[in-house]
């Protein structure tokens, strides 16, 4: 699938290198970040994306947040398939406008939550079935921001759209309703503990509750100052433990804790998943199924799903009350 690449920044790059052959141009508004890639790759680096458009079948868009969305609108349009990177645009208002577009058109819109295809959560995915209903689940999820973000697009309000409950909380935002489904309420506390961002948050901490009845908790920040990622799903027969993502995440590993019916001590399973990051692989692969027609992750559905539940956080960390989570 005839493919150019939008941003050539860490991500662009790396679903490039994905895209191998697929891949037929690169664009990026630094010039030297575009030309060095198409280097790499061996593709034309075009200094207008628009030109290209007609001779590729997908996009990949990973650009700034903010400069995403009228990207893929045009994308949508001529009918071509993109992966959007996380989020879906910087706010719900622009993730249903995406929606929107997205079903009118003839291409496959996914939102890229890599996360998913982690083996620890794919797996942990399948076995939730043998497990029961969801009682709670827990997250924690952060690192260390960095030295000048204040002067980066993730320090920029307007092109970042948040701080790091939208970069990182949208992944677990994601995973929370992947694992637990729709919650109904949310609240938040947000901070700028450290970083000199403000307006935007380096620090949040959110609590989500569910018709069901489950609750849902985390914490996420750019005061993580030892890379973290942890999810537990908790079930009426079992818990789920995820830890990890590989390199400075740690390792990877999946638990699996299955109740006795007599009580006790519970049975174990554990997997520990060595070995490069496979999540970019199988998300690619997971793309070119989508516009062959096949169900994927990452629909317009999930990314505005994700983003329900963070404008509800964000709404309730401005007024200081539990809000609902809009349909
Ligand atoms: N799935 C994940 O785990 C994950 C991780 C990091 C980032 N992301 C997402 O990927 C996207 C890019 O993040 P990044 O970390 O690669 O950022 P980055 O800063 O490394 O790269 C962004 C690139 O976009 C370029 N750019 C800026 N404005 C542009 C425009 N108008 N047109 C074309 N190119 C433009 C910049 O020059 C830069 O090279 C963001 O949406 C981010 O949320 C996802």
């Amino acid at each position: 699938m005839r493919t150019g690449v939008i941003g050539c920044g860490l991500i662009g790059s790396r679903r490039a290198r994905w895209a191998g052959t697929d891949l037929v141009w690169v664009h990026d508004t630094c010039a030297e970040a575009g030309e060095s890639l198409a280097r790499e790759c061996g593709v034309a680096a075009l200094q207008d994306w628009r030109d290209g458009l007609e001779r590729v079948e997908a996009i990949v868009v990973a650009t700034p947040n903010g400069v995403a969305p009228a990207i893929v609108v045009q994308a949508l349009e001529r009918g071509l398939h993109v992966l959007l990177e996380k989020p879906m645009g910087r706010n719900l208002q622009e993730a249903r406008h995406l929606a929107e577009r997205a079903a009118v058109s003839s291409g496959v819109l996914k939102i890229g939550f890599n996360h998913r295809y982690h083996p620890a959560v794919s797996k942990a995915h399948e076995l939730l079935a043998e497990l029961g209903p969801v009682l709670s689940l827990r997250a924690r999820y952060g690192h260390g921001g960095r030295p000048g973000y204040e002067n980066e697009w993730r320090g920029n309000p307007e092109l970042a759209g948040g701080g790091v409950l939208l970069d990182q909380g949208v992944h677990i935002a994601d995973l929370m309703g992947w694992f637990g489904g729709p919650p109904a309420t949310a609240y938040a506390q947000i901070r700028t503990a450290c970083w000199p961002i403000a307006p935007l948050e380096d620090t949040a901490f959110a609590l989500l509750t569910y018709e069901s009845g489950a609750l849902a908790q985390f914490h996420v920040g750019w005061t993580q100052w030892k890379n973290l990622f942890s999810l537990e799903v908790f079930a009426e027969m079992g818990s789920l433990h995820m830890e990890g993502l590989g390199g400075s995440y740690g390792p990877e590993s999946l638990r699996c804790y299955r109740r006795r019916p007599q009580g006790g001590a519970p049975d174990e399973q554990r997997w520990d998943f060595e070995g490069p990051d496979s999540s970019w692989e199988l998300e690619w692969r997971d793309f070119l199924g989508a516009t062959a027609g096949q169900p994927y992750w990452g629909t317009p559905a999930d990314g505005l799903l994700a983003m329900r539940t963070l404008e509800a956080l964000y709404a309730s960390a401005a007024k200081g009350l539990v809000c609902p989570v809009v349909t």
